[in-house]
């Protein structure tokens, strides 16, 4: 709702970046620029404040927003608007010298000193108290603005503390989770294990390498609560904006596949989703194509947060950033298709940090629309010009979202009791890369899918993929199988069903909790293999792909055999399997197998669900996104040669022409086209 009164505002895609204008409140020159070359830029939005503490309040209890004000008043006569971040990101000096409760401590117990960003204790009452009040302030000075679009809380909330206020904080989330029961939490965590029993909540420490961290429980407890402590950190700044500002959607940048926050819990409380997108485009290991399909992990989890609206990306570069082990320039055409491939999965922005580039400290190097340089006929200025005015000919896809088929499965729960098992690889777990491998499929074939939380709805799914979901969360098993017994194709791997959701084993054989009667399958042992040792797997059709990294020796307990291993101990036995149950089937592939091998699962699993794939050169990206009865349909060429594709009859928005049959799109080439359906 809020959402779409965002929309109706702007009337079209959203254009921009970070903006710090309190940088150069001293060169009123540079501020005019500025709003001249964003208007050239068709830059239609500004974020604002996003560090700008020390500026707002230079000593305690002395407020300056007036500058702000000017800035923002300007923006709006120019037909830009602003999303003003809350400060919280990072603190003025005197707030560490007078509270140094607010500073961070490491989880080796070392405080922090004053600096950097992303340094402050989740917990601290005092922190949160200022937060609060700088919140308040600006809810009160900017909320009614007619140029603010949006909120935007902190910036990449993010890290942990274990500081002592943190540490009673985490006992007594311990205590509540386990009902005050201390053997509960024993049993749980089976601390009898090297005789690491607790009598009483107060003595669990925050675990460590010099420390407790071999429980596995606690450490799994820990990651949790440091999400749920951000996340409640984060509530409390939507809480105080909500209240002042009802109507002004709010968000918050997220990072990525970050490994410290649930994302799939932090993004509930929020308007809409955000991200900063900033991949190695160009490397010298991969092509293009791979880095683009890669980083579309990243656009469709965070679309997949919020599946009914478009989300925002936040910052993104037009051409290099500073912290890449080597920040190579993009090279022509590339920022374009790589922007509109963020359009393409569901975003509504393209946004950039940053508009200016800052003249000194940390990121004094980082891409910007503008550079040191300050001119506006740059290759990066005109490139950044050329994708603005491709996002007003497409604006009428704006608001318009994705539809998929497909899910793939990403937990963080089973991600960080995975990575934390001491077992497998300490090298080759790669979880996300996995649950990435899955989706690269989906795209090669043309099928949307969406990348979703295990506890999440599956009825809008025919397909379900579930890579490595070593951890099962309380009732999954359960409505997987009613999934498959409506009729769902259910696709799961090696590692899957492990443990429960305190990290113990289930007993009887993987994967628990009634998932091996669902599969037909039961793991007698798991085989990691070293780099370059490999099985193989040979379907019944005769074709046999590599097996690498974790090979499962599995038994049949019902299911039909697809696949089996072709050497070592294990040769002859199944492989990959499939059962069927009710109305669906489930597919077990019980080794990391090449991507064939699991495509054929896959395609196997579409053409039971009765889901069309697309021819696509190979190289291609494609999307289509809905609005009421208009889709538009993305096609996205990584190639550094033409490409042909057959298309449906449709109007090319950025050629302004009907367009149907066979279409050549060029190198780096980007069509969307509008379809009725
Ligand atoms: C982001 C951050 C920005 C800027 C950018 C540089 O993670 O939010 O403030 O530092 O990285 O790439």
């Amino acid at each position: 709702m809020k959402y779409d009164a965002l929309f109706a505002r702007t009337g079209g895609f959203l254009h921009g970046g970070d903006y710090n204008p309190e940088q150069w409140l001293d060169r009123p020159d540079i501020l005019e620029e500025d709003i001249r070359m964003m208007k050239k830029a068709h830059v239609n939005v500004a974020t604002l404040g996003v560090f700008s503490w020390s500026v707002y309040e230079p000593v305690e209890g002395e407020y300056h927003f007036e500058w702000l004000k000017e800035i923002a008043d300007r923006l709006y006569e120019n037909g830009i608007y602003f999303i003003l971040a809350t400060p919280s990101g990072a603190r003025p000096a005197w707030m560490d010298e007078r509270y140094p409760e607010v500073m961070r401590t490491t989880v080796k117990r070392v405080k922090n000193l004053h600096g950097q960003r992303h340094n402050h204790c989740i917990t601290s009452p005092k922190y949160r108290a200022l937060v609060r009040e700088m919140d308040e302030r600006l809810a009160k000075e900017f909320g009614s603005h007619p140029g603010l679009l949006a909120w935007h809380i902190s910036n990449e909330l993010g890290g942990e503390c274990a500081c002592p206020l943190c540490e009673k904080k985490f006992q007594a989330y311990l205590e509540q989770k386990f009902d005050g029961d201390i053997e509960a939490l024993n049993k749980a965590w089976w601390t009898t294990f090297w005789s690491h029993r607790y009598n009483r909540f107060d003595q669990i420490e925050i675990p460590a390498s010099h420390g407790e961290k071999s429980i596995m429980g606690l450490n799994l407890e820990w990651r949790r609560f440091t999400s749920e402590n951000t996340i409640d950190f984060m509530n409390q700044e939507i809480e105080v904006l909500r209240a002042l500002t009802p109507d002004v959607p709010i968000t918050t940048n997220f990072m990525h596949s970050y490994p410290l926050l649930d994302y799939n819990r932090m993004a509930k409380p929020l308007d809409f989703v955000s991200w900063d997108s900033y991949p190695c485009y160009n490397n010298n290991y991969e092509s293009l194509a791979k880095t683009s399909f890669d980083n579309a992990l990243d656009h469709i989890t965070m679309r997949s947060f919020k599946k009914d609206k478009p989300f925002l990306v936040m910052e993104s570069v037009p051409d290099l950033v500073n912290w890449h082990d080597y920040n190579h320039a993009k090279r022509p055409g590339v920022h374009f298709i790589t922007a509109m491939q963020s359009i393409a999965c569901g975003s509504d922005s393209v946004m950039y940090f940053q508009w200016r580039k800052s003249r000194g400290s940390f990121e004094q190097y980082h891409g910007a629309v503008v550079d040191h340089l300050g001119r506006d006929d740059t290759r990066t200025f005109k490139a950044v010009t050329e994708l603005g005015a491709a996002l007003e000919k497409i604006k009428e896809a704006a608001g318009s979202v994705c539809k998929s088929s497909t899910a793939i499965l990403y937990d963080w729960d089973s991600r960080w009791a995975l990575d934390d098992a001491a077992a497998f690889s300490k090298k080759t777990k790669n979880y996300v890369k996995t649950v990435g491998s899955f989706l690269n499929i989906c795209l090669k074939n043309g099928v949307e899918a969406d990348v979703i939380s295990s506890v999440e709805p599956l009825d809008d799914y025919q397909v379900v993929v579930a890579p490595m979901l070593y951890l099962l969360q309380p009732h999954t098993a359960e409505r997987l199988k009613q999934f498959v017994e409506r009729g769902g194709q259910l696709i799961a791997t090696y590692i899957t069903g492990y443990v429960d959701e305190n990290t113990l084993c289930y007993l009887g054989g993987f994967p628990g909790d009634g998932l091996k009667d669902l599969f037909g399958i039961y793991v007698e042992e798991i085989d990691t293999l070293y780099p370059k040792q490999a099985n193989g797997v040979r379907f019944t059709d005769g074709t046999v792909w590599k097996a690498a990294d974790y090979c499962e020796v599995i038994r049949l307990n019902g299911a039909q055999v697809l696949a089996s291993y072709t050497d070592d101990f294990y040769a002859e036995e199944p492989a990959v399997t499939m059962k069927q149950t009710g109305r669906g089937t489930a597919y077990y592939i019980a080794a990391r197998c090449e991507e064939a091998a699991n495509a054929a699962v896959l395609r196997r699993a579409w053409d039971a669900a009765g889901i069309a794939r697309k021819a696509l050169p190979a190289g291609v990206e494609y999307h289509r996104r809905y609005k009421e009865h208009t889709a538009y349909d993305f096609y996205l060429n990584y190639n550094s040669a033409p490409v042909q594709i057959q298309m449906e009859a449709a109007y090319s928005l950025l050629d302004d022409k009907e367009v149907s049959g066979e279409i050549t799109i060029p190198a780096l080439g980007v069509m969307v086209c509008r379809v009725q359906l």
